[in-house]
Parts: C-alpha cells; sequence; structure tokens
C-alpha cells in the first residue's frame, strides 16, 4: 500500500461556539480523484479551508505528506465556490493563473520566462488562452471556473481541492473540467472535489466522502451511496433517490 499524502484525524473544528466539523478521520493516497457530499450547511467548504490551513481546528490533526500542515503551506492548490469569488475585482484571466506562481516568485523579482509558460500551459489545458487579456468580470459562470483552475494548475501542486467546480456551468464546461480533473489525476495528482450532484457521483470519483457535521462514510461509491445512509443524511431531501442509490444494506 502506498503512503497516505492526507491524514485526518479527530478534526474538529467550530465557528464560534456551533461545530461545523465533529470528530472526522480519514486517510487519503496518492492519485485519486474524490468527491466530498452532503447537503447544504453540512460543512464540505470548511473542511477543505481547513485542509488548506484558513481555519483552525478547535481539535485533531492534519497531516500532509505524514507532516504537519503548517509546514505544508502553499503545497495545495484551491478553487474556492465561485460564488465566494469577487468578481469586479479588476484583474485579468492572465494575472489570475499567474497567481499560482507568486510563491514561487521572490518579492524582489519579476516573474520568470518559466513561470510565464507554465501559465500559458496551464491557460492552454482548461481553454482559457484566448481570454488571457480579458477582466474577469466579463466571463461566463463556467470560463470563470477554468480560469480558476488554470491558477490551480500553474501552482504545480501534487494536491488540488476544488468546492463545487460544476455549480452553474453547462454540460459542455462540466465535461471540460471533468477531463482536466482526470488528466490531473492520471498525472498523479490527488484532487478532493466538493461536489453537489449526487447523480453523477459514483461516475465521476474514485472514492467519496460523505458529510453532515460527522463522517458518515468513507470510500467507494458502492460503499458511501447506499440507501440508509442517504437516509440518515439527507433525510426527505433527496427526491430522485432510486436513480442515486448503488447498494443496499444485506
Ligand atoms: N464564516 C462562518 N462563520 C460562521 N458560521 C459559518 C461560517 N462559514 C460556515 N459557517 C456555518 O458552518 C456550517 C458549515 O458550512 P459550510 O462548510 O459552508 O457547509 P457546506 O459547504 O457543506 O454548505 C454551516 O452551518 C454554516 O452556516
Ligand atoms: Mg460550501
Amino acid at each position: 500500500m502506498a503512503a497516505s499524502i492526507i491524514d485526518v484525524e479527530n478534526l474538529t473544528v467550530s465557528y464560534g461556539n456551533r461545530p461545523a466539523l465533529l470528530d472526522i478521520n480519514f486517510s487519503i493516497g496518492p492519485q485519486q480523484l474524490i468527491g466530498i457530499i452532503g447537503p447544504n450547511g453540512s460543512g464540505k467548504s470548511t473542511l477543505l479551508k481547513t485542509l488548506l490551513g484558513f481555519i483552525k481546528p478547535d481539535f485533531g490533526k492534519i497531516k500532509i505528506y505524514g507532516e504537519p500542515l503548517a509546514r505544508n503551506e502553499g503545497r495545495i492548490a484551491y478553487v474556492p465556490q465561485r460564488s465566494a469569488v469577487d468578481w469586479d475585482f479588476p484583474i485579468t484571466v492572465q494575472e489570475v493563473a499567474m497567481m499560482g506562481r507568486y510563491q514561487y516568485i521572490p518579492w524582489w523579482k519579476e516573474a520568470s520566462a518559466r513561470d510565464y509558460e507554465i501559465v500559458e500551459q496551464a491557460m492552454k489545458t482548461v481553454r482559457v488562452l484566448d481570454l488571457s487579456k480579458h477582466q474577469i468580470g466579463e466571463l461566463s459562470g463556467g470560463q470563470q471556473q477554468r480560469v480558476f483552475m488554470a491558477r490551480a494548475l500553474a501552482q504545480q501542486s501534487s494536491i488540488l481541492l476544488l468546492d463545487e467546480p460544476f455549480a452553474g456551468v453547462d454540460a459542455a464546461t462540466e465535461r471540460a473540467i471533468l477531463d482536466v480533473l482526470k488528466s490531473a489525476k492520471e498525472s498523479g495528482k490527488t484532487l478532493i472535489v466538493v461536489h453537489h450532484d449526487l447523480t453523477t457521483a459514483a461516475e465521476y470519483f474514485d472514492q467519496l466522502i460523505l458529510i453532515k457535521q460527522r463522517l458518515y462514510a468513507f470510500g467507494s461509491p458502492k460503499i458511501v451511496l447506499q440507501e440508509e445512509l442517504l437516509h440518515q443524511v439527507y433525510e426527505g431531501k433527496l427526491r430522485i433517490f432510486s436513480d442515486i442509490v448503488i447498494s443496499k444494506k444485506g
């Protein structure tokens, strides 16, 4: 068995005195495409932000490559939820993608030819190179999503976290984004993706993390998409139930 690259142990996170995550445990190996599922407000975004070190846990440990999170700052790339970004901020597509290189460029230096090359390649991969001079506010939702993926790819991290990358994009863009995620995985990366659409979860991901404050299940879609578990977590909120359930108990 390959060593795990992300270890989460007894993780508990709260906002003020309201717990958002309670006693979460899991380990993730290299080269995995992982989906996080759970209803609204279940702590999915909080889990990503905690893995990035943006939120300090109340309790528990996160290890990246066997080392404390603090030693890995900047080694994890992040695509935030589109609704969390200020799209009026005056910045071009190329400038956003170049932000993926900032951690490698000393403050007294300009971006190098190599940085420009990496950024151009990242923009090409997600097909936004022809938009590079455009302001991000002018773009469609799917294009904005891809620009932030370019930034994440330019960071050349082996771990990528994406928060609902398929939200509000059309079917063709969803396919294109999925292809980029899959080829990133093929190239050796581990990706953790918050996903809101249970009907595609089994097709898209190798493993699923089902949370609602607590971890309800972790493993292959077959293990996670069980009728009983989904009932527990989503209660009455699932309408198209029979399409989603892969396995029943017993
Ligand atoms: N900055 C914040 N301050 C206070 N409470 C928050 C904050 N962010 C999220 N929460 C609360 O924490 C819980 C989990 O939120 P979140 O991680 O955003 O869930 P999800 O991404 O699954 O929808 C929710 O109850 C939400 O209201
Ligand atoms: Mg969220």
